[in-house]
C-alpha cells in the first residue's frame, strides 16, 4: 500500500506515530513559514503541516500543491497546540508534521469546488460525476446505500433465501413500461427486450424447486422519469413458494425496520406499519401512496351541501360527484395570492378551483362561498372540519379521482409548508386490497393494475366472469413517506385461471402463447402456489439519506431526459455496426 493508515482514522492515540497518508488536496493555506494541507481521502480529512524549519523540501512543495492534487505524505502525528484545536473535525485534536510530500498526480482546477457544500447545478454534476462523487455528501450517500444492500444481503441469507442471477437479454417482461429494445446480429430482425423486471423469471426460479430466491436486481422502464423513477434502477427483488401474502408483508416489515434501525439514524413512526385497503388510502388521503408524517385527512361534506344555494358544491353532488375538504392548522391568515398559489396547484390536478373557508383566531368567518350558505350549513361544515381558530379549510368539488388528486397534492404542500414532512421520520404503511384491473378507455379492456401474474383474491374468482372491475389482487404495496418503495402479490399458479386474466386484458390464445407461452408451459410441471415482492431499493436509500431524487443515490445517474452527461449517451453508432444489426435509422 502507498499509505499506512487512512487520513479520516487519525486520532489523539496515534500520537507520535511515524505514518503515511495518501489522499487529495482538500484546501491548503499558506502561512508563511508553515503551510497547511488538508488531505482528504475516502475515511476523512486530516491537517498536514509543512514547516520549512523541520522539512524545507516538503514546505516548498506544499507551497505549490493545488485544490485536487493527490498527494502522498509521509510525517510524525502530533497533538495540535490548545488554540488549533478544532472540535468540528473528526482529527481535529491532531495534525501530521510532514517529513516528506509527493507529488503522485496534479490535478486541473475543477469546476465546482469539492469541499465546500454550495449547491452546483446538477447537470455540470452529472457532467462532472466522478468529482462530483467525491463530496462529502455523496460519499455518504453511496456508502449508506452499500450498507443498505449488504444488510439486505445478510438479512436474506440468514433466513435461507438463494441470491440467483437472471438474465438481462431476455423476453419481454412487461412492468407497464415500454421495453428498451436490443438487436440480434444472429437474428436479422429480431430483438432481445432487457428486462422490466426479473418477474418471469423469478415465477420460474420456483417450478424449479427453489422456494427462497433473491437477487439484487437491475431493471429497465423506458418511462416517462421523474425525480423518484429512471430508466435503469435497482430492486431488492424476492419471491417464495407455498407462503400466503401475510408471510411476505411480515418478512419485508421486518426487513426495512432492520434497515431503518441498523443502517440509519432515521427515526421510525409506528411499527409494526398500518395498513390501509386501497380504498381507504384514497377515501382518506386521496392517493394510494400516502404520506402518514401528518395527519391533515380528507373529509368529506358532501352530505352538508348536497342541494345549497352555492352551485359549485350542489351542482357537483348532483352529477353523482363529491365535495372534500381539508384543515389547515394556523393558516387562516392566508393573504389572496397565497389562496391563488393554492388554487392553480389544485387546477394542475385538473379541478376546477378551490373554495376555502378560514376562521379567524377570533372566530370570525372570511370565505369564499359561505355567504351562499345558510349559518347552520358552514357552522355543519366547521363542526365536520373539527376546525380550530385560526384554521384554514380548502375544498374541491368535482368527481371522485379529480377531487382525490387535487386534495391529495394539496395535502403534501400544505404539509412541506407547515413544515410537517420531516425528513428524519420514517413513516411507512401496507396498502392492500387493489382492485386487480383498471379499465383502459382508450382500448377498451381491462389492464391488470399490478401485472399480469397477480393472482386474485379466492373469494372473488367468481366475479372474474361477471364483474372483473369488482375483483380485487392478492396485492400489496409498501409506502413510505409518500413513495411507494414496494409492491408484491401472490401469483396466479393455475395455468386456466392465467389464461382467463390473458382473455381479459385482450390476448388471445395465439398472442398469449407467442409471449408468455413459456410461463404457460411451466405451469403444467407442477407449480407450487408462490408470491414475492420488489422493492426499489434507490428509493429505500434516498429516503433514508433525505434525499429528493433517487439521482443522489446512485453512482452514475441519467437525466430527466434519460442522458448519461459525462459520456455522453445515447450516441450514434457507426454506420457498420448498424448494417451488422439489420438496422437502418430513419430520420424523422
Ligand atoms: P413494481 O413495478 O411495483 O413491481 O416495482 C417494484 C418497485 O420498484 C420501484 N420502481 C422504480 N424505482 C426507480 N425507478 C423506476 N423507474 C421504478 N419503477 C419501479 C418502486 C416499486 O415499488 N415485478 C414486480 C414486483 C413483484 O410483483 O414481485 C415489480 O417490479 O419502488
Amino acid at each position: 500500500m502507498l499509505k499506512t493508515h487512512h487520513c479520516g482514522e487519525l486520532r489523539a492515540r496515534h500520537v507520535g506515530q511515524a505514518v503515511t497518508l495518501a489522499g487529495w488536496v482538500n484546501r491548503q493555506r499558506d502561512h508563511g513559514g508553515l503551510i497547511f494541507v488538508d488531505l482528504r481521502d475516502r475515511w476523512g480529512i486530516v491537517q498536514i503541516v509543512a514547516d520549512i524549519a523541520h522539512a524545507p523540501e516538503a514546505h516548498e512543495l506544499a507551497a505549490r500543491v493545488r485544490q485536487e492534487y493527490v498527494l502522498q505524505v509521509r510525517g510524525t502525528v502530533r497533538p495540535r497546540p490548545a488554540d488549533r484545536v478544532n472540535p468540528r473535525m473528526e482529527t481535529g485534536e491532531i495534525e501530521v508534521l510532514a517529513d516528506e510530500i509527493v507529488v503522485l498526480n496534479p490535478a486541473r482546477t475543477p469546476p465546482f469546488p469539492i469541499f465546500e457544500d454550495t449547491p452546483v447545478e446538477e447537470s455540470l454534476r452529472l457532467r462532472y460525476r466522478y468529482l462530483d462523487l467525491r463530496r462529502r455528501r455523496m460519499q455518504r450517500n453511496l456508502i449508506l446505500r452499500h450498507r443498505v444492500i449488504k444488510y439486505i444481503r445478510d438479512f436474506l441469507d440468514a433466513r435461507g433465501f438463494l441470491e440467483i442471477e437472471t438474465p438481462i437479454l431476455f423476453k419481454s417482461t412487461p412492468e407497464g413500461a415500454r421495453d428498451y429494445l436490443v438487436p440480434s446480429r444472429l437474428h436479422p430482425g429480431k430483438f432481445y427486450a432487457l428486462p422490466q423486471s426479473p418477474q418471469q423469471l423469478k415465477q420460474l426460479l420456483m417450478v424449479a424447486g427453489f422456494e427462497r430466491y433473491f437477487q439484487i436486481a437491475r431493471c429497465f422502464r423506458d418511462e416517462d422519469l421523474r425525480g423518484d423513477r429512471q430508466p435503469e434502477f435497482t430492486q431488492l427483488d424476492l419471491e417464495m413458494s407455498f407462503v400466503t401474502r401475510e408471510d411476505i408483508m411480515e418478512l419485508i416489515e421486518e426487513l426495512m425496520i432492520g434497515i431503518v434501525e441498523e443502517c440509519s439514524d432515521c427515526r421510525l413512526l409506528t411499527k409494526p406499519f398500518p395498513r390501509l385497503t386501497c380504498a381507504e388510502a384514497m377515501a382518506r388521503y386521496g392517493t394510494d401512496k400516502p404520506d402518514l408524517r401528518f395527519g391533515m385527512e380528507l373529509v368529506d361534506i358532501s352530505d352538508l351541501v348536497a342541494g345549497s344555494n352555492y352551485g359549485i358544491f350542489a351542482q357537483a353532488v348532483a352529477a353523482g360527484g363529491q365535495v372534500k375538504g381539508l384543515r389547515a392548522p394556523g393558516c387562516a391568515g392566508y393573504s389572496r395570492r397565497q389562496l391563488d398559489e393554492l388554487t392553480s396547484l389544485t387546477q394542475k390536478e385538473g379541478a376546477m378551483g378551490l373554495s376555502w373557508l378560514a376562521l379567524s383566531p377570533d372566530g370570525e368567518i372570511r370565505s369564499s362561498f359561505a355567504r351562499f350558505l345558510t349559518d347552520e350549513q358552514v357552522q355543519a361544515i366547521i363542526a365536520r372540519m373539527e376546525a380550530q381558530p385560526g384554521d384554514l379549510m380548502l375544498f374541491v368539488a368535482d368527481r371522485p379521482p379529480r377531487v382525490a388528486a387535487a386534495l391529495s397534492a394539496l395535502r403534501l404542500e400544505l404539509g412541506e409548508r407547515l413544515g410537517l414532512r420531516d425528513p428524519g421520520t420514517m413513516a411507512f404503511c401496507w396498502i392492500i386490497d387493489f382492485p386487480l384491473f383498471e379499465w383502459n378507455e382508450n382500448e377498451r379492456r381491462w389492464d391488470p393494475s399490478h401485472h399480469l401474474f397477480t393472482a386474485p383474491m379466492p373469494e372473488d374468482l367468481p366475479l372474474l366472469d361477471t364483474d372483473p372491475g369488482a375483483a380485487r389482487g392478492q396485492q400489496y404495496d409498501l409506502v413510505c413517506n409518500g413513495e411507494e418503495i414496494a409492491g408484491g402479490s401472490i401469483r396466479i399458479h393455475r395455468r386456466e385461471v392465467q389464461e382467463k386474466i390473458f382473455g381479459l386484458i385482450g390476448l388471445d390464445v395465439e398472442q398469449a402463447r407467442e409471449r408468455f407461452g413459456h410461463m404457460l408451459e411451466a405451469f403444467e410441471y407442477g407449480t407450487p402456489p408462490h408470491g414475492g415482492i420488489a422493492s426499489g431499493i434507490d428509493r429505500v436509500v434516498m429516503l433514508l439519506a433525505g434525499e429528493e431524487s433517487i439521482r443522489e443515490v446512485m453512482a452514475f445517474p441519467k437525466t430527466g431526459q434519460a442522458v448519461d452527461l459525462m459520456a455522453n449517451a445515447p450516441s450514434p453508432v457507426d454506420p457498420e455496426q448498424l448494417a451488422e444489426l439489420h438496422i437502418r435509422v430513419v430520420a424523422s
